[in-house]
């Protein structure tokens, strides 16, 4: 293949040189440049975010014309393509329709925002686009609330560096402690996004720091100019703030949300931000999470810490994401009645129905944390009057650190899925976009996940996390896509003229690589037996006798946390029926969930036909023998990639095979030494 451009125009004419260009390279646009293109779109008060999107649009079209030697021409002029804003009569300003007959190609939408995920698809399509007849096809995306949240620190945090859980250098948005001056590349990082479909970015840390804290105050200038840098492409932008900003800033001795001054300084920071970002989406919130200050301490619920916010917001349009990942983190160990697992449900479903219209309670997809396996949150289908939104993560905090190659739109696909009340029920995406099934249909709190993208020149880290973030944004338009046809599409998109082989291995090596992670690392839904604090790397006991509420209980006879009703600590009574049921026996509860639900001896045999110890033995050997071939067939095609790239990926390949041999040995180890009983097959095991 031709090498993708290592640069754009803009990106040189910035000093800024060494950024791999993702999905959108020059050349992923040569069949829709090859053409003649019209774009219609009616003067008109558009508010300011699509009178933009409209700019980017003719700019978009006008560039891609240029390189690839097409025109824009005018409606009477023949074109091949129109891309036209025309009234439609649902009037979502993201849908559009795309038909093809009598030799053009159209895009309609009732919005330029529409128009631009219209062009964007045409991109995607390639060639396919200005071929034959298409149908009338309408494309809307399932949910309007599409974020990414970045954890960016302005200042670098000294445990947690500049981006907590960020695998990809420093922050894109903040450098030497303030905005950087050049934000060329947050531009290009928008115009992803928007080909990918996500419209909402929170651009600073949800543990918000002092620095941070003045986003809200003096940095609102500077937070103004990152959303001039989205808006462009229809993205909205959010800022996580801190609960006690009215101390922090206001100088006042008190957050209590029942306090009319706290009410009031909230009120009028809104008007100050709203004044400074017109059409900010609104704020996210961590509060009482981990050390975070929140409404407990005036002896305040979470509807009453939310419900304040939400009215200081809410004459502007603004929304309230607030947090549900609230847990006892000095939890101890020796305490067996408490289940980290629970706190969710616990804390936020007996306040189903008293959360402002504009408040969007933001539960993460896994009643833990971000677990290569762990069950879904019950949480999720227990509040039918909140709006519940879905917080997932692109960066792999516990997925191999953005050093391991792992594709994480299938994992995704089986969560967003997940069909809460049985086959054929809403899923977890429908109850994000308002469908549950006791609901009014108009609770929508949308889908959001951490980003992982950092200052690095390929953007994430491991070139091939990539796909995740590309895979993130179509997923949340189309919760039912298959995520290997979307890892197809970012292949077509990023390595545009890329042949069979390379494709292939690319498949070869991502399109089970989550399965290949989960198989090497922590087994059957145990979860965590990752370092402490790091969580990069084996460490089976690491979080055992630690406040973090994150056991497995291992002992000499078996592992695994009861949950169950019966003899456990309860959490599976969180569930709607089948689950509930399902998982609260041994008999029925999934194999890659057994450890999540129950505590089992090492001889237990699974569905699978092996006990639970040979289980281990056998997967932590196939998983590393998964990354071998992977490695080697990487090596055989990197010379179809961009040096440097290449370079990066092999670099990465060498560290996977290392830590997944250690995480091998580490966890095989740990259940010989702790059953007994050897492997069937006799491959080493470490005593
Ligand atoms: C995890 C993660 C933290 C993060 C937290 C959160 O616990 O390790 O770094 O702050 O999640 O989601 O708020």
């Amino acid at each position: 293949m031709s090498a993708p451009a290592g640069t754009t125009p803009a990106a040189a004419a910035a000093g800024d040189l060494a950024v791999h260009p993702a999905w959108l390279p020059d050349a992923a646009f040569a069949a829709l440049g090859a053409r003649r293109v019209t774009v219609e779109i009616p003067a008109r008060e558009w508010p300011a975010m699509s009178a933009q999107v409209a700019q980017t649009v003719r700019a978009e079209v006008a560039a891609a014309t240029a390189a690839h030697g097409g025109a824009v021409v005018g409606a009477h002029e023949d074109p091949d393509v129109v891309l036209a804003v025309v009234p439609h009569s649902d009037n979502d300003p993201e849908s559009f329709v795309f038909v093809r007959d009598a030799g053009s190609t159209r895009i309609t939408a009732a919005d330029p925002r529409g128009l631009l995920y219209g062009l964007f698809h045409l991109v995607r399509l390639g060639e396919a686009a200005f071929e034959g007849e298409h149908e009338v096809e309408r494309h809307a995306p399932h949910t309007p609330l599409r974020m990414l949240n970045h954890w960016d620190n302005i200042a670098v945090h000294p445990v947690m560096g500049q981006v907590e859980r960020g695998d990809s250098g420093g922050s894109i948005f903040y450098a030497d402690g303030k905005v950087r001056a050049d934000l060329t590349r947050v531009g290009r990082y928008a115009r992803l996004l928007a080909a990918a479909g996500v419209n909402r970015v929170s651009i600073n840390n949800v543990n918000v720091g002092h620095l941070e804290t003045r986003l809200l105050g003096d940095l609102l200038p500077e937070a103004a100019r990152i959303a001039d840098v989205f808006r462009p492409y229809g993205i909205t932008t959010h800022l996580s703030v801190s609960w006690a900003a009215p101390v922090r800033l206001g100088g006042l001795t008190t957050s209590d949300p029942a306090d009319a001054d706290v009410r009031r300084w909230w009120a009028e920071a809104a008007d100050r931000v709203w004044a400074a970002i017109p059409d900010l989406g609104g704020f996210v919130i961590k509060a009482d999470s981990e050390g975070q200050p929140g409404p407990f301490a005036y002896g305040r619920s979470h509807a009453d810490g939310a419900n304040m916010l939400a009215a200081a917001v809410a004459p502007h349009g603004g929304l309230i994401h607030w947090r549900a990942f609230v847990y006892d983190h000095e939890q101890d160990w020796r305490d067996r009645s408490t289940d980290r697992a629970k706190a969710a449900y616990q804390h936020f479903v007996p306040h189903d129905g008293t959360f402002a219209d504009n408040v969007v309670v933001q539960v993460k997809h896994g009643p833990l944390d971000f677990q290569v396996r762990e069950a879904v949150s019950p949480a999720i289908a227990a509040m039918p009057r909140t709006r519940v939104g879905v917080e997932f993560q692109v960066t792999t905090e516990y997925l191999g650190h953005q050093k391991h190659a792992v594709y994480l739109g299938r994992m995704w696909s089986e969560l967003l899925g997940f069909a809460y009340w049985g086959p054929g029920s809403p899923t977890m995406a429908d109850v994000a976009a308002g469908g549950h099934p006791d609901g009014d249909g108009t609770r929508i709190g949308g889908l959001a996940a951490v980003s992982n993208v950092g200052d690095d020149e390929f953007w994430t880290g491991h070139p091939f996390a990539q796909a995740n973030l590309y895979a993130w944004g179509r997923l949340t338009w189309n919760p039912g896509a298959d995520p290997i046809a979307v890892l197809d599409e970012w292949i077509d998109l990023t390595f545009p003229g890329l042949g069979d082989q390379g494709r292939e291995v690319l498949h070869r090596i991502l399109d089970e690589s989550w399965e290949t992670y989960e198989r090497y690392t922590a087994p059957l839904g145990v979860c965590f037996m990752v370092s402490p604090h790091s969580h990069y790397g084996p460490s089976p006991d690491g979080y055992e006798y630690t406040p973090w509420g994150t056991y497995h209980f291992a002992d000499r006879d078996g592992i695994g946390v009861d949950r169950t009703r019966a003899t456990g600590s309860g959490f599976t009574a969180q569930y709607p029926a089948p689950w509930r049921d399902v998982y609260e026996s041994p008999q029925t509860c999934p194999d890659e969930l057994l450890l999540f639900f129950h505590h089992v001896p090492y001889t237990h045999v699974l569905h699978s036909g092996t006990s639970v110890v040979q289980h281990v033995y056998d997967t932590h050997f196939d998983g590393v023998e998964r990354v071998l071939a992977a490695r080697d067939a990487w090596a055989e095609a990197a010379g179809h990639f961009p040096a440097a790239l290449a370079d990066r990926v092999t670099e990465r390949f060498a560290e996977q095979v290392r830590s997944a041999t250690d995480w091998r040995d580490v966890v095989n180890t740990y259940f010989f030494r702790h059953s007994g009983i050897g492997d069937e097959r006799g491959r080493a095991i470490y005593r």
